[in-house]
């Protein structure tokens, strides 16, 4: 679970002598090496991993956070915005809080409702029903064999095991030990015990769930004989491309169908995704003639919507509270919500009319690589089947980045000529910008060294300033119908003292230094011309030593707004 957070870790398992808490700011690895875990016993724990939102990374701030008297304990995921409020309310009364966080008022919370001889479910009840924001939590309780939790806005899940239950904010929580899982919808509780549940919802109506099996091959990934996540899952993209396709044809039509009904299309994500949205833009209106307006997640507003659009919803994890809030927003005015997620029992999927999956496996690396390509190749299927593309061309694709993967070697050498640069600029037109944007996305994320992505014409604008004896720029210009603005716009770079890194399926000697890709139609050529860039970034942040798999404050599922 660690790719939901990774600025400190911690555990609360029943012992004998209680609850016994350990944390530690860093990774789980972290949390192993400065406590022996496995001196402990107990048969129910409860674990987090934190992405910090309220508080320092701290000790202290690290979840679990306990009540005053240690008789119970909390992990929490989401945001409770009126915690200031209840804090106030509960120090009042005698409460003593250790930590920073809005998550610590929760347990207090409880604590209060529980001491004053309330059943833990009505306890449970009184507490959500105070909360604002957006919660999935987990209590464990010193004198009780169960675990209890309630999801408000994130995810949780039960997994229901034969040696025991679990209850998660991701199948991958327990997918080693059963692949039945129930999922919890907004605004239930669960009180939960080794092998039965009762699910409620806020009101403490009970809820009779249904039992899922989840497919087993979203296993946990495990690095294999690669160094991170991030390399295996560049390196995994022909097999991602290959899986994309095979997608339940009826399923396709019916998203074709449906996508087409209403007058209006807008398209929504958030950082890869929303540049997955910018590539959909193009081919939705180049291959179907349909125009769409794409508008970033967390600026997504009801004012851009109404009854008549079908919103079209891109993320990988399926969990992004940014696109979960487009999607609600939508919801409301009555939209028609699509969506193409990789996680295929995530909040996304369940909450859309229709949803298809990437097919692209785990994608544990912070930085969306494999799920980026599947991306595009999905919705170039898509945008094909309504209009005029081949997408028989899509099987050729995957021994296309083939070729291009077999450069890593060289891309590695390449930047380590780069190494002192403290900017990179990404260039392109037409179709190629959205990985110009993405191409800079990845080199900042993964590398922290600054960078840029725009439209070739608009160097001239003001970027042009910035440039000087040595800036290196990345120009992303297969033969094409732009082709040759774009080299007009690299001849000006370099009168200015540009040093040019050159994607094309032609060489050119203004390029210091040249990666070619293959030719393939122009709509597709975004595929290839990612992965180089996906390789440059991923060598500069080794390079520079950086962890790939895990840049700095940052989560692979981003769970606030
Ligand atoms: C960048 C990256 C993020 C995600 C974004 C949306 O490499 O991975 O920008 O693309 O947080 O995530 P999903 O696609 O899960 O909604």
């Amino acid at each position: 679970m660690e790719y939901r957070g990774y600025d400190s870790a911690g555990v609360g398992i029943l012992t004998n002598d209680g609850i016994r808490v350990i944390k530690s700011v860093g990774k789980v690895n972290d949390l192993t090496n400065v406590q022996d875990l496995n001196a402990i016993s107990g048969h129910i724990g409860i674990g987090h991993t934190r992405w910090a939102t309220h508080g320092k990374v701290n000790v202290e701030n690290a979840h679990p956070h306990n009540s005053c008297h240690g008789e119970m304990s909390l992990v929490h995921n989401g945001i409770i915005s009126n915690f200031q409020q209840i804090k106030k309310e509960l120090e009042n009364d005698g409460h003593k809080f250790k930590s920073d966080t809005d998550s610590e008022v929760i347990v207090h919370l409880f604590e209060k409702y529980f001491s004053s001889g309330n059943s833990i479910k009505s306890a449970l009840l009184k507490t959500v029903n105070r909360l604002k924001g957006s919660f999935a939590f987990v209590i464990v309780l010193r004198d009780e064999e169960i675990i209890i939790g309630a999801r408000y806005g994130s995810p949780l899940i039960i997994g229901l095991g034969n040696s025991g239950s679990y209850l998660t904010s991701d199948i991958l929580g327990f997918i080693e030990f059963t692949d039945k899982a129930v999922f919890l919808e907004n605004e239930e509780v669960v009180v939960l015990g080794k092998h039965q549940f009762e699910v409620s919802d806020f009101e403490g109506n009970m809820i009779a769930k249904h039992v899922t099996q989840v497919a087993w091959e979203f296993g946990t990934p495990t690095k294999e004989k690669y160094s991170h996540f991030t390399l295996k899952e560049i390196l995994e993209q022909p097999l991602a491309l290959r899986r994309v396709l095979s997608q339940d044809k009826e399923q396709v039509e019916l998203f074709c169908k449906k996508l087409r009904s209403k007058p209006r299309v807008v398209i929504t994500g958030s950082g890869t995704s929303f540049h997955a949205g910018l590539y959909a833009h193009h081919i939705l209106k180049t291959l179907a003639k349909i125009s769409s307006d794409v508008i970033i997640s967390s600026e997504l507003y009801p004012h851009d919507i109404d009854h008549n659009t079908s919103l079209l919803v891109l993320s990988q994890s399926g969990e992004t509270a940014d696109a979960l809030k487009a999607t609600r927003i939508a919801r409301d005015a009555g939209c028609q919500v699509l969506s193409i997620v990789n996680v295929t029992g995530s909040s996304l999927a369940r909450e859309s009319d229709i949803s298809l999956p990437l097919n692209c496996g785990p994608e544990v690396g912070v930085a969306a690589t494999k799920s980026f390509t599947s991306q595009l190749a999905l919705i170039y299927l898509i945008s094909s089947r309504m209009g005029i593309g081949d997408d028989n061309m899509l099987a050729d694709i995957s021994q296309k980045v083939e070729t291009v993967l077999r450069q890593a070697k060289k891309i590695e050498r390449l930047i380590s000529g780069y190494t002192d640069a403290r900017d990179f600029y990404f260039i392109a037109r037409s179709i190629h910008i959205p990985i110009a944007l993405e191409g800079a996305l990845k080199m900042k994320e993964l590398s922290y060294v600054h960078a840029e992505g725009m439209a070739a014409g608009e160097l001239k604008h003001g970027p042009l300033a910035l440039i000087t004896q040595g800036t290196p720029v990345v120009v992303i210009n297969p033969m094409d119908d732009s082709y040759q603005d774009t080299l007009d716009n690299t001849i000006e770079l370099k009168a200015r003292g540009a040093k040019v890194i050159g994607i094309s399926t032609v060489s050119n000697e203004v390029y210091d230094d040249f990666i070619p890709i293959p030719k393939v139609h122009p709509s597709l050529s975004p595929i290839i011309e990612v992965i180089p860039l996906q390789l440059l970034a991923y060598y500069a942040a080794v390079k520079a030593g950086q962890d790939p798999d895990y840049p700095r404050n940052l989560a692979k599922s981003v769970t606030v707004n």
